[in-house]
């Protein structure tokens, strides 16, 4: 009985320990989105069976046959390349190496943290949606002058209304220059999942120049056409007015001429 209660004891113990050391004892292992890792099992001069994988969300396929197309695939003796990395790779694996030695099958665990990083360039005013709020991801928090900032957490939500959450994305409504900066997203151990450099495009204002060069040009173009046309305009005004004047002069001169002479007229028949 005390012997029972003291193997149980021991587990728990046993369990528990692992749990909390898991953070420290893991290998940890980073790696930019869409880029490649390789978890490396080191077991030298051993027949290897078989490898298998366990990520957060359970067991991930693994291609045995070196070099093969698939996304997971098995290299050199016994380790493991993920290629085009996505958010969702972050967190623990578990790494189960079969393996045969002195004619007798062995199995090896060995466990890796994965950290995925990405750097993304955003236009002001354009929504960003970040796939980082896997059942995993336990907060969200920003860098800023007064150190890390929460941004999101499990129970509590956002603290931002700017910010919209859909699924397992964090969504930014419209970015601005005040959205940039660090992001990290933390397991319930405290890990560190993922890491976004989000950075304000600098292509927005390239193309605010360029269309300052387009108005530059415009007003240049016009420049251009009022000087080209104004001259002949001036001087078909001036010639216009020059005949209108001679003419008015003559129209208006001759009634005057006559006026005099009409009244009287009316008088002579009279
Ligand atoms: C990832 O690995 C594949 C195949 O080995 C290679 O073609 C590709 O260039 C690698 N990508 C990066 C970012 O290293
Ligand atoms: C990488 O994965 C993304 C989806 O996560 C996919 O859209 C893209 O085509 C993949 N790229 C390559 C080179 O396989
Ligand atoms: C956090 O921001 C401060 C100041 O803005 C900077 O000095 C520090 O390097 C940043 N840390 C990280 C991890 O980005
Ligand atoms: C947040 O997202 C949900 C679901 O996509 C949507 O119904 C809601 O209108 C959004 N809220 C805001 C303030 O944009
Ligand atoms: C993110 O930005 C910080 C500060 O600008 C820099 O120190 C860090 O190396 C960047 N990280 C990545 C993953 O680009």
């Amino acid at each position: 009985m005390f012997f029972s209660l003291l193997l149980l004891f021991g587990l728990i113990y046993h369990s528990h320990s692992g749990q909390y050391l898991s953070g420290n004892k893991n290998l940890p292992v980073t790696g930019k989105r869409e880029g490649n890792v390789t978890l490396q099992c080191e077991i030298d001069d051993k027949q290897i069976l078989r490898v298998e994988l366990f990520g957060e969300s359970g067991p991930i396929d693994v291609c045995q046959t070196e070099g093969c197309s698939e996304r997971v695939s098995k290299t050199a003796a016994c380790d493991v390349l993920i290629k085009n990395l996505s958010f969702s790779d972050a967190g623990t694996h578990i790494l189960r190496v079969f393996y045969r030695n002195n004619q007798t099958n062995l199995a090896q665990n060995k466990i890796y943290q994965i950290h995925i990083y990405d750097e993304i360039t955003v236009k002001t005013g354009k929504p960003i949606k970040l796939h980082v709020l896997m059942s995993f991801a336990h907060k969200v928090e920003k860098n800023s002058s007064e150190g890390w900032k929460k941004v999101w957490e499990r129970r509590h939500g956002l603290w931002s209304d700017r910010m919209n959450v859909s699924e397992e994305d964090l969504i930014i409504k419209a970015f601005t220059d005040n959205d940039a900066g660090t992001y990290r997203v933390l397991d319930y151990n405290g890990e560190t999942l993922i890491t976004v450099n989000l950075t304000e495009s600098s292509s927005e204002s390239t193309n605010k120049q360029d269309d300052e060069d387009k108005t530059g040009h415009a007003i240049s173009h016009w420049h251009r056409i009022v000087l080209g046309v104004c001259p002949g305009i001036l001087v078909m005004i001036v010639i216009a007015f020059l005949t209108w004047r001679y003419w008015c002069r003559d129209y208006t001169q001759a009634p005057a001429q006559e006026n005099p002479e009409s009244p009287e007229e009316p008088e002579d028949l009279l």
